[in-house]
């Protein structure tokens, strides 16, 4: 596993940069001395937040493999080498699949799946040949554990996670042992993805555990870029509940309603209390 020193730092890409976790971690990436290109599928907010973090956008719809591939080499003309990618945008529409229409259930597996896999693509084929880098994946907790209420969302984060071990795999088989692809699992996040579900029953899961600040999760991308790691839950302890619950998935899938009522309660009370800021 290569680990690089502050003098390395050259170029970063975050997608889904334009608000949420991707922009504080854009932020922190531009604190830490890369040179970031901020990507987003939304131009304004891709304007407005390369201009607050002093960072280069363009725009990037990540189900688009050529731009996925434009962004990197863009990387690479500014800052003479692409180090970092972080592979962080994401969709979240709740309810059972069978109530959702095709094209809902196509988006989330196309941002959450394809697009990471385009992103790891494009960065691999940058990364290769010019000293390596590391490929952070912003999965969720959904991605190693059933999750009522969000079952696309947390089919396409599986996939995702299946993804990244593979292809790490793969690129050890390859000898290209300079590449780390680290996957970041958080569980629910105080970003504007959450804000408005406050109201939403099926989203009651995603309010079970501990509601996290975007630092806390920043910390976490922070902690795998220093040293490489190929999964980690944030917070911590959610690792081993979650890997308990996927194993024994005859005895989960019947306690885990009750953890759904724990996510209602929870809910009700940020509503009644309002939410932290
Ligand atoms: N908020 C949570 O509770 C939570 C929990 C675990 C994991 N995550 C994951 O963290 C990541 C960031 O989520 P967030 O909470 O900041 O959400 P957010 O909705 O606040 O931000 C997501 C960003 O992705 C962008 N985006 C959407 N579709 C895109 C596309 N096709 N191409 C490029 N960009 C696109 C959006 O414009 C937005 O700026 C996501 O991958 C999400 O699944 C979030």
């Amino acid at each position: 596993m290569t680990v690089r020193t502050a003098g390395d730092r050259r170029g970063a890409v975050v997608t889904g940069a334009g608000r949420g976790l991707g922009k504080e971690i854009a932020r922190h990436l531009v604190a830490e001395g890369y040179t970031v290109l901020v990507t987003d599928v939304e131009a304004a907010l891709v304007a407005d937040t390369a201009a607050e973090l002093g960072a280069e956008g363009m725009v990037l719809d990540v189900r688009d493999a050529e731009r996925t591939d434009a962004v990197a080499a863009r990387a690479v003309e500014v800052a003479g080498r692409l180090d970092v990618w972080v592979n962080n945008a994401g969709v979240l529409v709740t309810g059972p699949a069978w109530e959702q229409d095709e094209a809902t259930r196509r988006l989330m597996v196309e941002v959450n799946t394809l697009g990471l896999m385009n992103g790891t693509v494009s960065a691999i084929r940058a990364m290769k040949d010019d000293g390596g880098g590391h490929i952070v994946n912003i999965v969720s907790l959904a991605g190693l554990v059933a999750v009522p209420g969000e079952g696309v969302y947390a089919g396409s984060k599986h996939g995702a996670i299946g993804f990244s071990l593979s292809t790490q795999c793969d690129l050890n088989l390859a000898g290209h042992r300079d590449i780390n692809i680290s996957c970041v699992c958080p569980d629910g996040i105080w970003t504007p993805m959450l804000h408005d579900k406050l109201d939403d029953p099926e989203a009651a899961l995603s309010f079970s555990g501990k509601l996290l600040k975007p630092a806390e999760v920043v910390d976490a991308v922070a902690r795998v870029l220093r040293k490489p790691r190929q999964v980690t839950p944030v917070p911590r302890w959610r690792g081993p509940q979650v890997r308990l619950v996927d194993a024994l998935p005859d005895v989960s899938l019947k306690a885990l309603p009750l953890m759904v009522g724990v996510g209602r309660r929870q809910q009700a009370k940020f509503r009644k209390n309002g939410v932290p800021e």
